[in-house]
């Protein structure tokens, strides 16, 4: 049974761009996988802690040596990287943010990335997150396709191709949804936009 983890940063709703393609990904995704699953990782709906000094000092020692700090702070993270291993494909629709991804997400990438559950450190550097796909959906005001000027601006989908890469999850499809400060001005709508989308995204659930 194929699963699908559905992790979501905006905080906006209905407006959100990122959530109205996603949540087309997910329909066309659930319709392909007729006995599938998904699993919804909200980032907006909870707040994940950050890196501390208990998850440092905890990480490198085995468990049964961790100290209660120390179990505490793993916890999420160790629930997170379930959700990450159990999965086939993984959506990550998003926002850019100050070029970027959202801190929320970013809280997520600490909480996954972990030497010798995610990715194997030295000397092998290998990621160990293998075998998955891996869709995302990034939602920006402007329009940073490859070839503009602006795509030099785009710290977000570089960034997350490298980090996935790095704990093993190689088959990333990137869709920039671009443009949304047009909507903001009123010079098209979210449905127009969503129809530009559309049609890399619901090939992207196949
Ligand atoms: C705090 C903040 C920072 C933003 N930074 C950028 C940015 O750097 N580049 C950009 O093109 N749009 C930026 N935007 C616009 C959002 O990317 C845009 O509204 C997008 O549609 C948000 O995703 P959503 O529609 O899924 O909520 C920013 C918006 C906010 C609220």
């Amino acid at each position: 049974m194929a699963i699908l983890l559905n992790i979501q940063s905006s905080p906006r709703g209905a407006d959100s761009l990122s959530r109205i393609l996603s949540q087309e990904f997910v329909s066309e995704w659930k319709q392909n996988h007729g006995d599938g699953t998904v699993v919804l990782r909200d980032l907006a709906e909870t707040q994940l802690p950050f890196i501390s000094a208990p998850w440092i000092g905890g990480i490198f020692l085995p468990a049964e040596q961790r100290s209660t700090a120390q179990q505490d702070a793993i916890k999420v993270s160790d629930e997170l990287i379930a959700e990450l291993f159990a999965a086939d494909h993984i959506l990550i629709g998003t926002p850019m943010y100050n070029f970027t991804v959202p801190a929320n997400l970013k809280a997520w990438i600490d909480m996954v990335v972990r030497p010798k559950v995610t990715h194997s450190g030295p000397p092998e550097r290998r990621g160990l997150v293998t075998g998955k796909r891996c869709t995302i959906i990034i939602a920006s005001g402007g329009v940073y396709d490859e070839g503009l000027p602006a795509a030099a601006s785009d710290y977000e989908s570089g960034y997350l191709k490298r980090i996935l890469g790095f704990i093993g999850i190689t088959e990333v499809e990137v869709v920039m949804a671009g443009g949304t400060a047009a909507a903001a001005f009123g010079a098209t709508t979210m449905e127009e936009l969503a129809g530009q989308f559309r049609p890399a995204v619901l090939a992207a659930a196949q």
